[in-house]
């Protein structure tokens, strides 16, 4: 379960309008797919699926089958009026489920996807519980904020702690990760160019209504207020360290 101010952070963030929350936007979600070899004949695992936004966007855009699984019973009831009011409750559903512990048998999903959820979860545990699930020869794809070379303990403490049990690697080491677990032709793809944007991005998603409605809840919520100074600075200072990427596995047959 997300703690912490980042828990708080994202709640306000969707409480005014945020339907994405992963870097890079469904521009990224929709490359990643891409490489997973995505089309009607699929069916698509979306975990930590959020406000349902990718789920949506994947079951409208390929025609194929999605379930997305979180933690949160808000989001899920979120992501049923969503799939409702875009007409897809016969291609998407949600689950209340635990990412470390999902209810589904071997071997049933072509592609598993992970967004911006991994770097709060017992990452060892959840990329077993992915490749599980994942049929042979279906594809596990996970975009995350990684580290862009490797951070120093005091950042790793600080983002732990303020970030509510962050904790990344870098692209070479999610890497390794998915080699020892036994997935192949793995695609690593670094795009912390977009870091800057990612501000300007989550913005425009949010519309005017949105900013205003955020700006109001940070003048007059003192601990919400501190929140988002902490996060902030977090980037402020160490925008050398943080990066966005995500990485694409294959399950051999
Ligand atoms: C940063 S949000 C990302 C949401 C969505 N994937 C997106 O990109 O917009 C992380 C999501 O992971 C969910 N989550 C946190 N821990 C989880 C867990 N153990 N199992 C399933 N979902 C979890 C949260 O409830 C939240 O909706």
């Amino acid at each position: 379960m997300q703690k912490g101010i980042i828990a708080s952070i994202d709640k306000v963030m969707y409480s005014c309008g945020l339907e994405i929350l992963h870097p890079g936007g469904i521009e990224k979600t929709d490359e990643m797919a891409k490489q997973c070899n995505i089309d009607e004949t699929k069916i698509v695992l979306d975990i930590g699926s959020g406000k349902g936004f990718t789920a949506c966007y994947l079951a409208e855009k390929y025609k194929c089958q999605v379930i997305g699984i979180d933690l949160s019973g808000d989001m899920i009831d979120y992501s049923y009026q969503l799939a409702k009011k875009k007409k897809l409750t016969d291609k998407v559903s949600f689950k209340k489920m635990d990412a470390t512990n999902l209810d589904y048998e071997d071997d049933f999903f072509d592609i598993v996807f992970s967004e911006c959820v991994t770097v709060l979860l017992d990452q060892k545990k959840a990329l077993k519980e992915s490749i599980r699930v994942t049929k042979k020869g279906g594809f596990v794809a996970d975009l995350e904020m990684i580290w862009k070379k490797p951070p120093i303990e005091e950042l790793i403490k600080k983002t732990y702690d303020i970030w509510g049990g962050f904790k990344t690697v870098t692209l070479e080491e999610w890497q390794n990760v998915f080699i020892e677990n036994g997935l192949t032709n793995i695609k690593p793809v670094d795009f912390s160019y977009k870091m800057l944007n990612m501000k300007k991005d989550m913005m425009k998603q949010i519309g005017l209504f949105g900013l205003i409605k955020m700006g109001f809840i940070i003048l007059n919520k003192k601990d919400i207020r501190k929140a988002f100074i902490e996060y902030q600075k977090i980037f402020n200072d160490y925008v050398d360290y943080l990066g966005y990427g995500y990485i694409v596995g294959q399950k051999p047959h």
